[in-house]
């Protein structure tokens, strides 16, 4: 399969690979988050949020060695009070924006995800970690807090006193104690990291599209209201499924050939 840069960047691009989009970070060494690439992730979040219907999943990968270290430090240290009061709102929203993309987001995990690393992971949907990745969200140790989510999506994701535990130490985990948190959802030699997102999301690109989507949004819109509102989410999202083909496909599928052979057409 040929692989297309869609979104070309300075620090950063996006590669279709026939429906796996990969969001590829690219400032080495360390792919350390600086306002241009911050914005550039806003982009990119923008544009597969808008994107062709083809696009079906999307990987989130630093290149072998390295997902990200963060926020830039160097930059971040010039920076003010007004500085900053008047940029973070829009740095938060372009890990907002790559939270927000409708489609399944897969994190490939090598090297460290520290502090905006580790939050951008968190964005995504699942986190496939390389053996040798250590994770963390050490701003603390900077004589600051997350910035761009970590305060809140951590304690969603692993519980509040285990993001606590991470948070006001700065301490860095493995990846198996990643695994045993939460924080990591498959955990694979670190050569295969890659390719292990891409199959993970390949699997995704082969499903419902319409399904996937509403499942995504259930969840995350659910996980941010009380559980009745939630299940009321859920069930509008379930019956709105009813008017798609997708669901004709699947279930005519499943009653002449059984389960996971429907091909879906995403309308
Ligand atoms: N920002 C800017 N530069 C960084 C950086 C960062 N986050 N992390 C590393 N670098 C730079 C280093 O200064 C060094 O630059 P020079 O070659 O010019 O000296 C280069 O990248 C390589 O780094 P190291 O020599 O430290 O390489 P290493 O392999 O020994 O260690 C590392 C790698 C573990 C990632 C280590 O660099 C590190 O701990 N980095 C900082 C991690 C951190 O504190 N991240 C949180 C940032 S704050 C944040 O993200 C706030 C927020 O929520 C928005």
């Amino acid at each position: 399969m040929s692989t297309e840069i869609v979104v070309q960047g300075e620090l950063t691009r996006v590669e279709l690979d026939g429906a796996v989009a990969t969001l590829r970070l690219d400032r080495p060494p360390v792919n350390a988050l600086n306002l241009a690439m911050q914005g550039e992730i806003r982009t990119a979040a923008r544009w597969l949020a808008a994107a062709r219907s083809d696009v079906r999943a999307v990987v989130i990968y630093g290149g072998p060695k390295m997902f990200a270290a963060g926020a830039d430090i160097k930059e971040m240290a010039a920076m003010s009070y007004q500085d900053m009061e008047r940029d973070s709102h829009l740095l938060q929203e372009s890990f907002n924006a790559v939270a927000a993309i409708p489609m399944p987001v897969v994190a490939a995990v090598t090297g460290f995800a520290l502090g905006g690393g580790c939050e951008l992971a968190l964005c995504a949907d699942l986190r496939v970690v390389g053996e040798r990745a250590k994770l963390g969200q050490p701003e603390v140790l900077l004589g600051v807090i997350p910035g761009l989510g970590g305060s809140q999506r951590l304690p969603r994701l692993i519980g509040p006193s285990r993001a606590k535990d991470l948070i006001l130490t700065g301490r860095y985990v493995g990846a198996e104690e990643a695994s045993s948190l939460g924080l990591a959802d498959r955990v694979v030699a670190d050569d295969a990291v890659y390719s292990e997102a891409l199959a993970l999301a390949s699997q995704f690109a082969a499903g419902a599209p319409l399904a996937l989507a509403a499942a995504k949004r259930a969840i995350d819109h659910g996980l941010n209201a009380d559980i009745g509102t939630g299940c009321q989410i859920e069930r509008q999202e379930f019956a709105g499924l009813f008017a798609t083909e997708d669901r004709r496909i699947g279930m005519e599928s499943f009653l002449a050939e059984g389960a996971g052979k429907a091909d879906f057409i995403g309308q």
